[in-house]
């Protein structure tokens, strides 16, 4: 509370300790020299806990205006016109050099119709009385500064019609003690603070209770979207699974990487740049694994490791060219090629990163978009392996109920779509794809026959998506989302339905 304001409640509390009453709070205010605005907020401060009984009282009053404050200290028009004409009289042209327009224009008029003044042929004006007084004036100075005065009503129709005041509403309370009156308001302490424990004050203090309710201050400064929380509860899902994380930091990817490695033929649809975003600079990856490529060649052209391949003429330049990976699998296979380079153990991967698609943009579309990888590979693993990890997975999302839907990928076999019940869409959705990488991917890397490579993929969007109840992607992701989405999101828990 502001300082005056302090004094203000002290002063009037301590005047109605002595006094039954304040019956006019302006009174109050002109006599203790308060402003009357400060009191009046000091007295509904007041009433609102008790401590008096205010009835508000109006009344109107008479303002001057700038015309009536100028003739409350030069006069009334009339009279200054009155005392420029001299006893012998003067013309009209030489009077109105003496005065100022408008007080000329004016008061002329007045003076006659108050038969101060008369006007001769030939247009000299002359005194028709000795003296006069100027009511006008007097009028208006007892309306500026008089506290109870008496102006004629007649008189106050005539200055309101000259425009010289203008009436106001006056508001302000009349007051007495009210049901908790005290001489001095000692306001319910917000906080036990050491120093009211350590005087003993703690005792007979009124504390204010707590508000549970009250929403806390907006933290300024970072806040995190909701594709990152959800991220973040991803990876640890993972990481509490064994799964280790494999470098996405590179958007770039050659073709050869993110297709031919993958056994994905240099007809298949998904390489056309109706489905990919290919670079322009720099177009092309020269520098590849020279052994490896002839050996991913061969099994495109003529196949091997038991698959009688795809008998097409496969072209270096193809697996040469640069595209915006169009799905995390490129991450896998680099991961997986080092691996049998190194010397193979058993390992679980996982990645979560962006994805590009030369996908017309729509409610559920954008032209990129976050995929969710984990993959585990082991001697003799089987699909059952699969479908565990997918139910363990799955099942620390939230998802219990889990159906699989045989479908195709050019890098696995067997490919399976997976589909989770969804409680309150009471439908079966999809909710990912996975498989077994084919040999024809994994043995030209040089991994051991008897390994297997278990694999699933979804989207990040779908999934927040969900849990944020937003269902158009343009809310979440992209100059569309309003950063307000972004301040207030609440904090993602998985698992909890
Ligand atoms: N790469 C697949 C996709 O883009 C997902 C996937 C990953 C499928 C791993 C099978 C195995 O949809």
């Amino acid at each position: 509370m502001a300082a005056t304001a302090m004094g203000i409640e002290e002063a009037l509390l301590l005047h109605l300790q002595s006094h039954a009453a304040i019956v006019d709070s302006g009174d109050w205010a002109a006599r203790s020299s308060f402003d009357h605005g400060a009191v009046m907020d000091v007295i509904k401060s007041l009433q609102g806990s008790g401590f008096v009984e205010a009835q508000s009282i109006k009344r109107n009053s008479w303002i001057l205006t700038a015309e009536g404050e100028l003739y409350a200290v030069r006069g009334s028009p009339e009279f200054q016109v009155f005392q420029a004409v001299p006893p012998e009289g003067i013309s009209r042209v030489e009077l109105e050099k003496k005065l100022e327009a408008s007080v000329f224009k004016i008061g002329t008029g007045k003076a006659m119709k108050n038969k101060w003044l008369e006007s001769l042929k030939g247009g000299t004006l002359l005194r028709k009385v000795q003296g006069v007084t100027d009511e006008v004036k007097l009028q208006l100075l007892e309306i500026r500064d008089g506290q109870h005065v008496e102006v004629p009503d007649n008189a106050i129709t005539d200055l309101k019609n000259r425009k010289l005041i203008e009436s106001r509403t006056w508001v302000g309370y009349s007051l007495k003690k009210g049901p908790k009156y005290a001489p001095k308001r000692v306001k319910p302490a917000t906080d036990l603070t050491r120093e009211i424990l350590q005087s003993g004050e703690w005792k007979e203090r009124e504390f204010k209770p707590y508000n549970y309710k009250a929403l806390g201050q907006p933290t300024e400064g970072g806040h995190l979207h909701p594709l990152l929380k959800v991220r973040t509860q991803f990876r640890s899902i993972f990481l509490e699974m064994g799964f280790e994380e494999m470098p996405t930091n590179n958007f770039v990817e050659s073709s050869f990487w993110n297709f031919d490695v993958l056994f994905q033929p240099q007809m298949h649809p998904a390489r056309d740049s109706h489905d990919t975003f290919f670079l322009k600079a720099p177009a092309r990856t020269h520098k590849l694994p020279e052994d490896y490529l002839e050996r991913v060649r061969r099994t495109h052209e003529e196949g091997g490791y038991g698959s009688i391949g795809y008998g097409y003429d496969w072209k270096r330049d193809e697996a040469e060219k640069n595209l915006l990976r169009t799905h995390t699998t490129a991450v896998s296979s680099r991961m997986l090629y080092k691996l049998a380079q190194d010397k193979f153990v058993p390992k679980r991967y996982f990645s979560i990163d962006r994805v590009f698609r030369n996908e017309a943009v729509d409610r559920t579309h954008l032209a990129e978009f976050h995929q969710i990888e984990g993959l585990v590979c082991d001697r003799g693993l089987t699909l059952g392996d699969l479908i565990g990890v997918l139910n363990d997975f799955f099942s620390r999302l939230g998802i219990k109920k889990l159906r699989f839907k045989p479908a195709y990928n050019p890098y696995t076999e067997p490919s399976m779509e997976i589909f989770s019940y969804h409680e309150t869409l009471k439908k079966w959705v999809e909710v990912g794809n996975s498989g077994m990488f084919r040999p024809e991917m994994l043995q030209p890397m040089g991994l051991p026959a008897d390994v297997s490579v278990i694999a699933w993929g979804l989207s990040l969007e779908r999934p927040t998506m969900i849990l944020y109840g937003i269902d158009n992607i343009r809310d979440l992701f992209g100059h569309k989302v309003d950063l307000k989405l972004i301040k207030s999101n609440p904090i993602c828990r998985l698992g909890i339905h």
